[in-house]
């Protein structure tokens, strides 16, 4: 019995004790399981606004403080102190590795990164300008169907290959809807290169001469990638976590986490902050679109700026803001008009009543563009990105549900307000 109950008074004589549970840090959580059977209710909150979907163990968010940890560790120090691959291991075992431990799992996803000749025959049937998420969603759903060895997700070592050639792959798939639409030839992965530099040695590099990738633009990326690993219960990884509550292979229930971030109010936000600047196009204009985000008439937001949770500056779009200085100096293109235009918008944003009063900060996706622009990624390559990168949480998330001892199918109930019963005349 759980010590703390809040009391749910239904009608006058009618009373319920609810457990209220408390987790290792953030808000207490109500226990409402037995609501349904005990008082024939459900509870009501579209949007999940005050519903905690699951338990978890693997990262905590203080939205108030502006606070981010995975498995314990501030993301600002991961992000600064450690590579894409340690991020990756913690998230998945709950731990940093040692030397030993990074080698062996550096090697688990090495021997994982090519895919299937007949992978690379799907890519002929898109349209050279179909939009990468696009062929992402089909790609990697697709998956399930050449590796029927390792779908039984009751078996704990099939689960660990499926998220090993899932995160593995990942880049190889990303890299090829680039090459595709571009006409070149796709670059096969090189197992001597770290898994960063391999994802731009296959976006970036040709055949038909040596491509060395620059290890500012390595370090960026990488950073961009530990920024985005995992972000506890958000749209994607709900959706995941609901695809594979029935039991759902692996492959299909990431897919279906790329089709969720693929929206502009979740990962599709990148792109769209490149969209908002350019078609602001100049710093004057910067005050009409202010404006126009303030007008409760007009449907346009600010991208790149709010989150549900933060309410306080998103602690990666600081570490991001940061990187963003660097690789833009690295580059030489800090003098960019759409970079000045950018660094104007947030200052006008930030010093704005309305939103200082709304609790709207910049948020991680509004550095991340322009940073992948300046690194010479297009537009339409971001959101692929950052699914890329998405598919550690996603995997770590996928394998906590599918292990935990009272895992059970996700079945939300509903508030009707159809027709009652009629008869068909
Ligand atoms: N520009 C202007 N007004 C905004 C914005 C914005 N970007 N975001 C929220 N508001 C206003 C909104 O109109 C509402 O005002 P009111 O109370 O007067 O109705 C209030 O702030 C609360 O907004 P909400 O839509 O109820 O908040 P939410 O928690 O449902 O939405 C959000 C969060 C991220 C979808 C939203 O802030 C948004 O659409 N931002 C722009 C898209 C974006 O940058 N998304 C990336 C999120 S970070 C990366 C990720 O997690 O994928």
């Amino acid at each position: 019995m759980a010590d703390k109950v809040a009391r749910l008074i239904i009608e006058e004589n009618r009373e319920l004790e609810l457990p209220i549970l408390q987790g290792s840090a953030g808000y207490p959580v109500i226990d409402i399981r037995q609501l349904g059977a005990q008082a024939k209710m459900f509870t009501y909150d579209p949007g999940f606004m005050s519903t905690a979907s699951c338990e978890s163990n693997i990262t905590f968010i203080d939205g108030e403080k502006g606070i981010l940890l995975h498995r314990g560790y501030p993301i600002e120090q991961l992000a600064t102190k450690k590579d894409f691959m340690d991020t990756a291991y913690l998230l998945l075992e709950g731990e940093l590795p040692n030397k030993q431990e990074r080698k062996g799992f550096l090697n688990r996803i090495c021997y994982h990164s090519m895919v299937h000749e007949g992978i690379a025959q799907f890519y002929n049937g898109f349209q050279r300008d179909a939009h990468p998420m696009a062929i992402m969603v089909g790609v990697v759903g697709a998956l399930a169907a050449f590796y029927h060895d390792s779908l039984d997700i009751s078996d704990p070592e099939h689960r660990r290959i499926a998220g090993d050639r899932l995160i593995a792959k990942m880049p190889t798939i990303a890299a090829m809807c680039y090459k595709h639409r571009i006409g070149q030839p796709f670059m096969y992965p090189k197992n001597d290169k770290g898994y960063t530099e391999n994802f731009l040695y296959m976006m970036f590099g040709v055949p038909c001469e040596e491509y060395q990738v620059s290890p500012a633009l390595i370090q960026a990326m990488d950073r961009i990638l530990i920024l985005h690993a995992d972000h506890e219960q958000n749209a994607s990884t709900s959706t995941v976590r609901l695809a594979g509550s029935s039991g759902a292979n692996p492959y299909a229930c990431i897919s279906a986490g790329i089709s969720s971030l693929w929206g502009p109010a979740h990962g599709g936000a990148n792109e769209a902050v490149l969209q908002m600047l350019n078609n602001i196009g100049d710093v004057k204009q910067i005050p009409k679109y202010i404006e126009k985000a303030k007008d409760r008439d007009d449907p346009f937001r600010l991208m790149g700026f709010g989150h549900r949770v933060y309410k306080n500056f998103d602690p990666r779009a600081k570490v991001m803001r940061q990187t963003c200085h660097e690789v833009l100096e690295e580059l030489g293109v800090k003098n960019s008009p759409l970079f000045e235009m950018a660094m104007e918008l947030e200052r006008i944003a930030l010093e704005d009543d309305y939103f200082i009063e709304k609790k709207l900060y910049p948020n991680v996706d509004f550095y991340s563009g322009i940073i992948l622009q300046a690194m010479g990624i297009p537009t339409n390559m971001f959101t692929v990105i950052f699914a890329l990168s998405r598919t550690v949480g996603w995997v770590a998330q996928w394998s906590e549900m599918i292990s935990a001892p009272d895992q059970r199918i996700g079945r939300p109930r509903q508030l009707y307000k159809g027709a009652t019963q009629r008869d068909v005349k």
